[in-house]
């Protein structure tokens, strides 16, 4: 069987900052090994452009062989269930099978059936791993390290599998993490702080999309008040420590989290993160087919 990776919480502090040292030799060209002989079923139940078609040039770049899957036009659409459509892949004999499903925790159903790698790519509300991989490389090529900075995730933590993922590895490595955004999309659990205080006194400020697909009900607010109150401003920019970077784990609402010109303003890291989202995915695929 292959090496999974389901979340990151099952992996000690010290596997993974080696898989982000790996994703950084593969990020100056060095040591890229050759897996023509492998082959990896790219399994996306829900939409995805970053992590699905990073994945695959990952896989390109490993000189894998890649399989894609059209949910839209699969045996999901003659009551095919979620396991026996994995199962049904895991027996064409692939070494690695990505997934993003919808569904918290959808891997404890196949864990210990499925002989391939199954790396997540996302589920539910739950984890996204190799997005909170990218992150961490994203924050280590910037400062060196992780011990002692502070990080602020702001806006849908409730519906967020990176606010989940990085959270919890985050503080793991030594950082300083807090929550902000209003109060319907806050948790109890995870430390608040007030947004315009945290802005000012993080060296990483990490905005999240309103994920307004997840949402039962409608915010009780317009974008533009949402902005004003919540989002990443021209004007609160302005107040960030010097060194401070942006980051986004993308896609982005413009002007409702984040004011439209900081997307690519010098402090932002948002197209760095989708970059470096190829090199760990390059050496999460390493980990798995080994
Ligand atoms: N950040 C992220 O997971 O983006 P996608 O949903 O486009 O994969």
């Amino acid at each position: 069987m292959g090496k999974s990776l389901f979340t990151l919480s099952d992996l000690p502090a010290e596997e993974i900052v080696s898989i982000i040292d790996r994703a950084m030799m593969f990020c100056q060209g060095i040591d890229i090994p050759n897996f023509s002989d492998k082959i990896a079923c790219n399994l996306f139940f829900e939409p995805s452009t970053r992590t699905q078609y990073s994945f695959n040039v990952a896989e390109v770049r490993l000189g894998m062989r890649v399989i894609s899957f059209n949910p839209a036009a699969s045996s999901l659409n003659k009551a095919e269930s979620f396991y026996d459509t994995v199962k049904t892949f895991d027996s064409f004999g692939p070494d690695a099978i990505v997934i993003r499903h919808s569904e918290n925790e959808y891997y404890k159903q196949l864990e210990g059936y499925i002989n391939a790698a199954i790396l997540n790519g996302g589920d539910g509300t739950g984890n996204h791993p190799t997005q909170s991989l990218l992150d961490l490389m994203t924050i280590k090529q910037e400062f060196g390290h992780f011990e002692g900075l502070k990080c602020v995730i702001a806006g849908d933590i409730s519906h967020s599998r990176v606010a989940h993922t990085d959270y919890e590895v985050m503080r793991r490595l030594g950082m300083e993490v807090v929550t902000a955004g209003p109060d319907f999309f806050l948790e109890d659990s995870l430390k608040q702080e007030d947004f315009d205080s945290a802005v000012k006194t993080s060296d990483i400020v990490m905005m999240l999309r309103v994920q307004h697909e997840r949402h039962a009900s409608h915010m009780a607010m317009t974008a533009e008040e949402y902005h004003r109150a919540y989002g990443l401003t021209l004007e609160r920019e302005k107040t960030m420590k010097d060194k401070a970077i942006i980051m986004h784990p993308a896609p982005v609402n413009r002007g409702v989290e984040l004011a439209d010109s900081l997307m690519e303003c010098p402090r932002a890291r948002i197209f760095k993160q989708m970059s470096n989202g190829v090199f760990v995915r390059m050496a999460v695929l390493e980990r798995g087919v080994l």
